[in-house]
């Protein structure tokens, strides 16, 4: 509920609020991501924080991602990778390189995420799961976390059948960006093939099978606004999300959105100065509404402000940094926007900037979201 301020500020009513009822409404969080004075952001971004601390601790997780194929089926109006794309060169990687990049990672980091552009093929979803039991093999004798080691997947949507495969194989989670939860700008921004309802019962599926269920959205779609922010930040909590991904929509050369993109008709959209600050309030908004969540830092913050765009992002609720160990000659050809395949990631790089954020890492503990383990009991 709305209550009017007296002397002090709406945000300051509000955070107020949010205290004692643990939760916001529409109008709240709509003020909440709004572009507003310095001093009331700085009230949000300290309430966030605390909730940080007190929920998920102080800890920041880190998981390796190895991008592993850039062949899509889909054609999403923004992404780089999209099949129509043809200036990207196409790459898979052979199972053996998947493996052994895999058992890389695991020497340094208690996780690996595998993504990939969208193939639904049952042929393509053999292969993986049979890629995700040899990883969880090899963990037990190469990884210091053994069978507590996890292995997460990010391929798109599957069959409900497909997902227990994968499951069956080892798989502990599954990310899947719903991207934007008003069906309209779900319909502008991917080809006619795909619909947000699927997407939805696709993340009910995984929720089922009790995989760790990750989703997230993109902020500055042309014509979203922060009602539909607003909504997404509500979705996540409606579907329980253990996992949480939110990024900038940034421009990817030889796609129709990144061709035709205007930044200052998104920032008014948005009612932003800029995007960056957009994205912020929302990482703090979204850790107020799912307390427990594991909320990562993305790749795209630090493209968007390549000064502190993760250590910004973890100083305001992020508690998961995912740094990219994809082979270095296919890691360019995972193009999904522009800047990207530029970003520091290697370990020491990130233990500064989480230290720098005043967080602390653990890379022998898995980092399960604690919603998860809550959902155990
Ligand atoms: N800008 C930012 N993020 C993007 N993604 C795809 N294309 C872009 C882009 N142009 C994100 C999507 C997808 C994730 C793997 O990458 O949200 O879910």
């Amino acid at each position: 509920m709305l209550t009017y301020p007296t002397q002090s500020s709406l945000t300051e009513e509000i955070i107020h609020n949010y205290k004692m009822n643990k939760t916001l409404d529409t109008a709240e969080i709509c003020h909440l991501l709004s572009h507003k004075p310095k001093e009331e952001d700085q009230l949000l971004f300290t309430a966030s924080r605390d909730v940080t601390t007190a929920n998920v601790g102080e800890m920041v997780h880190l998981r390796a991602i190895i991008e592993f194929s850039n062949v899509c089926e889909a054609d999403c109006l923004y992404c780089g990778i999209r099949k129509s794309n043809d200036n990207v060169e196409r790459f898979t990687l052979p199972t053996e390189q998947i493996v052994q990049t895999a058992v890389e990672a695991m020497k340094q980091y208690p996780g690996v995420l595998l993504q990939s552009g969208e193939v639904q093929s049952q042929a393509f979803v053999n292969r993986l799961a049979e890629v995700v039991k040899q990883i969880k093999q090899l963990a037990l004798t190469n990884s210091p976390l053994k069978e507590n080691f996890r292995v997460i997947l990010s391929v798109g949507e599957l069959s409900q059948n497909q997902y227990k495969q994968l499951r069956e194989a080892g798989a502990d989670r599954y990310l899947l960006r719903i991207e934007t939860t008003n069906e309209r700008l779900f319909k502008n921004i991917h080809d006619r093939q795909s619909s947000m309802n699927e997407r939805m019962t696709c993340l009910q599926n995984i929720k089922d099978l009790n995989m760790h269920v990750g989703t997230g959205v993109l902020i500055g779609i042309p014509g979203q606004n922060l009602f539909d922010l607003a909504n997404d930040v509500k979705f996540f909590k409606k579907i329980g999300a253990d996992m949480i991904g939110m990024g900038p929509l940034l421009p990817a050369k030889g796609t129709p959105i990144g061709d035709n993109y205007n930044a200052q008709q998104v920032l008014k959209d948005i009612h932003s100065e800029n995007l960056f600050d957009t994205v912020k309030r929302m990482i703090s908004v979204t850790r107020l509404m799912n307390p427990k969540a594991n909320i990562s830092a993305t790749t795209a913050m630090e493209v968007l402000n390549p000064e502190s765009g993760r250590v910004e992002a973890i100083q305001v609720g992020s508690n998961v940094v995912m740094p990219v160990m994809t082979p270095i000659g296919d890691k360019k050809k995972y193009y999904l926007y522009e800047g990207k395949s530029n970003v520091k990631s290697g370990l020491d790089v990130l233990k500064a900037q989480i230290t720098q954020a005043g967080r602390k890492y653990d890379l022998t503990k898995p980092g399960d979201p604690v919603s998860w383990v809550e959902r155990q009991k």
